[in-house]
C-alpha cells in the first residue's frame, strides 16, 4: 500500500500517518456511525470488525456497550499494535485485536451476531471473497455492513470529509479533497458494487445509501 494505491498490506508509515491524521480528526463520524448500527446489535453477542485499523470503532463500540465482546481484525502488524495500545490504554476488557486476512477469517462459522468493516474494503484484492468472508461467520439473522467511500462521490462531500482530517496536505484541504477524491474515493466502490457483492454472498434486506453530506456509501444485509 501507498497513498496513491489501494491495494497491499499497511505499512508502519501509512498506519502512523491514516491515524494521526485522518481517524484522530474525524471521531464524530465514527459516532454517527455507530448510532446507526448499535441499536441493530443483539444484547450480548459477539461482534467483528474487519480491517479494525488502530480500533477507533471498535473501542467506542466496547466502551458503549459493555454486554458485547469485540473482536477486531486487521492485517497490518503496525494496526494491531496500536489497536492493542489503545485497548490499554482506554483498560477495556470486553474488547481484543488480532492480526487476520479479511480473504480467508480464521473464525468460526456462525460465530457472531454482527460483523462490520469501516474504511477497509477499497484495499481488499477481492471484495466478494472477504463479504462473503463476513457473511459465512455472522449466525442467521445477524447483520453484515459495510462503509466505504463512495466512487461516485461530488467534490463538495469529499470537501466536508477533508475539512474534519488533523493536518492538511501542503496546499490546504482543497488539494486534500482532490487528492481524497481521485485516489481514494476514487480506487473505492459504489452503492451497485455493494449491493451486487452482498446479493452474492446470500444476504438479504440488503440496503445501500450515499451519505448525505459525506463521501461515504453504507451497505446493510441479514444472514439469511
Ligand atoms: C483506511 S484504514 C481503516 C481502519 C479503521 N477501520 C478505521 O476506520 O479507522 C484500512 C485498514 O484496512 C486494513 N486492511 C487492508 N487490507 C486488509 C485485509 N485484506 N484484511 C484485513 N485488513 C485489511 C489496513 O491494514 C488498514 O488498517
Amino acid at each position: 500500500m501507498n497513498i496513491f494505491q489501494m491495494t497491499g498490506s499497511w505499512g508502519t508509515l501509512e498506519s502512523a500517518l491514516y491515524e494521526e491524521v485522518v481517524a484522530a480528526g474525524i471521531g464524530p463520524l465514527y459516532i454517527r456511525l455507530l448510532n446507526e448500527i448499535d441499536p441493530k446489535i443483539p444484547l450480548r453477542a459477539e461482534v467483528l470488525d474487519v480491517g479494525c485499523g488502530s480500533g477507533p470503532v471498535a473501542c467506542i463500540l466496547a466502551r458503549r456497550r459493555p454486554d458485547l465482546q469485540v473482536l477486531g481484525v486487521d492485517l497490518a502488524s503496525a494496526m494491531i499494535q496500536r489497536a492493542k495500545q489503545r485497548q490499554e490504554s482506554e483498560n477495556l476488557q470486553n474488547i481484543c485485536f488480532q492480526e487476520q486476512n479479511a480473504m480467508a477469517l480464521e473464525l468460526a462459522d456462525d460465530r457472531f451476531g454482527t460483523a462490520y468493516s469501516v474504511a477497509s474494503i477499497k484495499h481488499w484484492p477481492e471484495p466478494a471473497r472477504g463479504i462473503a468472508e463476513m457473511a459465512r461467520v455472522v449466525r442467521s439473522g445477524g447483520l453484515v455492513g459495510i462503509l466505504e467511500a463512495d466512487r461516485e462521490t461530488t467534490a463538495q462531500r469529499a470537501r466536508n470529509f477533508c475539512r474534519l482530517w488533523r493536518w492538511q496536505l501542503p496546499g490546504g484541504w482543497l488539494l486534500s479533497a482532490a487528492y481524497f477524491k481521485h485516489f481514494v474515493a476514487g480506487q473505492a466502490v459504489t452503492k451497485a458494487e455493494l449491493q451486487n457483492w452482498f446479493a452474492q454472498a446470500g444476504l438479504v434486506e440488503i440496503e445501500t445509501q450515499s451519505d448525505p453530506d459525506q463521501p461515504f456509501v453504507v451497505a446493510t444485509g441479514k444472514v439469511p
